[in-house]
């Protein structure tokens, strides 16, 4: 088809496309509005924000302290996010999340959950240790948001398990305690489609109250994780 008749051809398809009432070609897929990104183009922007902007971060006073960030590690396409606090001792010497203790519990209730580590993505809310191990403090977790909400943009996971109460108060912008939250549905609306999240206790304090009666209950919200995860 030469230049003219192909322009023709496109003039009468817009004719044509403004009759029937569309005004724009759409350019993402229906029902989303964020545009879809292949796994490589995931792992590359995640890569470039660690490289560039995390690794040589000096947003809050964690910098002064840390031995290295711990950006989050796992599948960049993953259905399935799980975000913690903040690197303890273990991560920060590792440069990985959830690679001490808290993180071997993780490890066996991912398994549990018929997953391998490798399937899922892994991060938290601050991502330089706060000395001692202390919760961090608002200043530090204000620094940090953007480059966790920018993680969670990219991943599009399908669904988000808050692990302990400084994950569950960022993610859904809310004072409620893990007590009064965890198994119970709710949802990050800072993403379109906004994503359902899951608030349940850190493994970290399941370890210190290694209770039947708080197992079951982590057990339960997991249950209802796998569950929303075959929708
Ligand atoms: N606790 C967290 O919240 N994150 C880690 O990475 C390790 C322990």
């Amino acid at each position: 088809m030469d230049d003219d008749r192909a322009a023709r051809a496109i003039r009468q398809q817009v004719r044509t496309d403004r009759l029937f009432g569309l005004e724009a070609v759409p350019v993402r897929p229906a029902g989303s509005s964020q545009p879809r990104q292949t796994s490589q183009n995931k792992s590359q922007a995640l890569r470039i924000m660690d490289e560039q902007e995390v690794r040589k971060c000096t947003r809050c006073d964690l910098c002064r302290s840390r031995t290295q960030t711990v950006f989050g590690e796992g599948d960049p396409d993953a259905a399935l996010m799980f975000i913690g606090e903040g690197p303890g001792q273990t991560e920060d010497e590792q440069g990985r999340p959830f690679v001490g203790r808290a993180g071997e519990l993780l490890n066996k209730m991912i398994v549990a959950m018929g997953l391998a580590r490798e399937q899922v993505y892994i991060a938290n809310v601050v991502k330089c240790r706060p000395p001692d191990n202390r919760t961090p403090v608002p200043e530090e977790t204000a620094a940090c948001w953007d480059y966790l909400r920018r993680q969670i943009e990219i991943i599009q996971p399908r669904v988000i398990v808050a692990l302990g109460a400084p994950a569950a108060k960022m993610l859904l912008e809310t004072k409620v305690g893990i007590m009064k939250l965890r198994g119970t549905w709710q949802s990050f609306n800072m993403v379109q489609p906004p994503i359902p999240v899951m608030p349940t206790f850190h493994p970290a304090y399941l370890l210190r109250a290694y209770t039947q009666d708080n197992r079951a209950k982590v057990w339960s919200d997991l249950q209802q994780v796998m569950e929303m995860m075959k929708k």
